[in-house]
């Protein structure tokens, strides 16, 4: 067997004619899939074999995929951690490389790094009814054929997007461009902007956090975008969060300070949908109190929707707001009209002249990593398929994805699932059940409803990627108070067959 299992693993007898068997099988090593693998060792039933299945050579997924200047979270990191793997520095907001630090320290300490297998791309997962058992192709770098793994559950840590290519957005003329043009999700090891006059094509996170990361060194950093979103700026180290961890031991303080962001954005999400206009109104007061007199509340950060309406932006203790005092930070409204070897035309008649252009466009939505789906053979497209408590798919059996939230962290979302799904093994194992299968049980007139609540345009194109809402057990998930009671004490049996 050339595949590169960890060391210390015990294959099942079948192994031997050339067949992994499992119980379970993650596929996916970032939160999701650490965050699963250490609910199921800890309160799964005894005795379970689990194994990761990654296709990267490394765990972390996004926070190792992703290098660009500044990279960080914009969760607080208490809820955006895991519970059981406490946070042990103040700072709220933590640094991409700090955050791929702890999930390997959180791996290792629960001893799950040794259940990773690397270079492992699941391309197909066919369910088959006669074995009661998913059979998945996986593509092991080095090897010509695809290897088979067999494991009776199948859980979904994929993430919600393409590792391989950005969303393709049309900036015309781009390619008449003779300086450089980088993508945030592709940026160029060591990649030099000193002195650089540099335009960021975009207004989301990513845009945000770069500008005064570059800003510094870079001659001029401008963002340039269609059109406005909200930003809000967040301290990275409270005084309330450093008393907490100056008297307290790191566990405990931990512990309180995810009660207090639980609550926090629990409150401003909520302020925020049920009062828009005071909310916009407290918004605009703030971030006219940052601005320098040259840079325009109206249009630069005037945004045509209502605050969470689409994801809501955070700078860490105000260093975009702060580098466009400096001078040396710009931001631009304006829609592209052309871009030219030289410069960028805009419909207004203004010109920017950079010597390197960021597309920091947005993500390309993808759901269950590309994996090809099948039922006895028939493939079936998940965009079709309603999910059944925003964790399993209509008449797919044996199947947890996990998805976090668009207004608080991902992982709360994420640990919900995997909650849920620990419930239903139990229940499995009372009943004594190989299987189950969410079924829906009023077949017509269910009220569609979105996965994901969000405007923004990317969220718009994914609406056939990701599978889709409904009503009572089939309803997305709201918030992660009202989704953890319902994971761990809430009904659980109604429209999941089991066999
Ligand atoms: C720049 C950026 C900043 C973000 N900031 C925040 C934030 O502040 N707060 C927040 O809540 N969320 C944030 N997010 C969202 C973020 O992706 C999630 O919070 C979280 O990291 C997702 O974890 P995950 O494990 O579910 O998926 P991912 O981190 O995407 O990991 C998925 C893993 O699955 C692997 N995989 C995929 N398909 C296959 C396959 N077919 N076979 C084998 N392996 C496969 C991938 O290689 C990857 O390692 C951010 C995202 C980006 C891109
Ligand atoms: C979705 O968001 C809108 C606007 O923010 C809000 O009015 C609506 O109640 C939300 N829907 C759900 C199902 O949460
Ligand atoms: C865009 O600019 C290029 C020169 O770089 C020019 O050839 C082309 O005609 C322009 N297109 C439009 C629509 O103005
Ligand atoms: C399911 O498994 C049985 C028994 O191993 C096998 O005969 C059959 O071909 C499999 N079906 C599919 C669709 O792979």
């Amino acid at each position: 067997m050339a595949t590169n299992l960890p060391a210390n693993f015990s294959l099942p007898a079948s192994a031997a004619s050339g067949a992994l068997n499992f119980d379970v099988i993650i596929i996916g090593a970032g939160i999701s899939g650490i965050n699963a693998a250490y609910r199921l060792q800890s309160q799964g039933p005894s005795g379970l074999k689990y194994v990761i299945l990654e296709a990267r050579d490394s765990m972390g997924g996004t926070w190792d995929l992703f290098r660009y200047p500044g990279i960080r979270s914009d969760s607080d990191i208490f809820t955006f951690g895991f519970p059981w793997s406490p946070w042990k520095h103040p700072e709220s907001l933590a640094a991409g490389d700090k955050i791929k630090e702890y999930l390997i320290q959180s791996a290792q300490s629960a001893g799950i790094d040794q259940h990773i297998c690397y270079h492992h791309k699941v391309e197909a997962a066919n369910w088959n009814s006669t074995t009661q058992s998913w059979a998945l192709n996986v593509k092991v770098s080095g090897e010509a054929s695809p290897v088979v793994f067999h494991s009776r559950f199948m859980l979904l840590g994929t993430g919600y997007y393409d590792y391989d290519s950005p969303l393709q957005t049309t900036i015309p003329g781009i390619e008449n461009f003779r300086g450089k043009v980088i993508h945030p999700q592709f940026w160029p090891e060591d990649y030099d902007y000193t002195g650089k006059d540099v335009v960021i094509i975009g207004s989301g996170a990513t845009a945000i956090t770069i500008l005064p990361s570059i800003a510094d060194r870079a001659k001029r950093a401008t963002m340039l975008q269609r059109s406005p979103g909200y930003i809000f700026s967040l301290p990275s180290n409270s005084f309330f969060t450093r008393l907490l961890f100056a008297i307290l031991p790191a566990t405990v303080a931990h512990f309180f300070n995810r009660l207090i962001w639980l609550f926090r954005s629990y409150l401003t999400t909520a302020l925020c949908r049920s009062c828009p206009g005071l909310a916009k109104m407290i918004i605009k007061r703030v971030t006219i109190q940052q601005l320098p007199p040259d840079v325009k509340w109206d249009p630069n950060f005037k945004p045509r929707y209502n605050p969470w309406e689409q994801r809501f932006c955070a700078c860490m203790n105000g260093d975009f707001f702060a580098a466009l005092r400096s001078g040396k930070g710009d931001v631009v409204t304006g829609k592209i009209k052309n871009v030219t070897q030289n410069s960028i035309e805009l419909e207004s008649g203004a010109a920017l002249h950079p010597d390197v252009i960021v597309t920091a466009t947005g993500l390309k939505l993808k759901f269950g990593g590309g994996i090809q789906f099948a039922l006895d053979g028939q493939q079936f497209d998940v965009g079709e398929k309603f999910a059944w408590k925003a964790a399993m798919l209509q008449d797919v059996p044996n199947l947890l994805f996990m998805t976090g939230y668009e207004t608080a962290s991902w992982t709360l979302g994420a640990d919900v699932s995997i909650q849920l799904f620990i419930r239903v093994l139990r229940l499995m194992e009372q009943k004594k059940a190989k299987v189950a299968i969410p079924k829906l049980s009023k077949l017509d007139g269910m009220e569609e409803k979105p996965m994901m609540n969000l405007s923004s345009t990317y969220v718009k194109i994914a609406g056939k990627v990701l599978p889709k809402g409904g009503t009572g057990q089939w309803s997305p998930k709201t918030n992660y108070f009202a989704d953890i009671a319902g994971a761990k004490w809430g009904d659980v049996t109604t429209d999941l067959v089991f066999l």
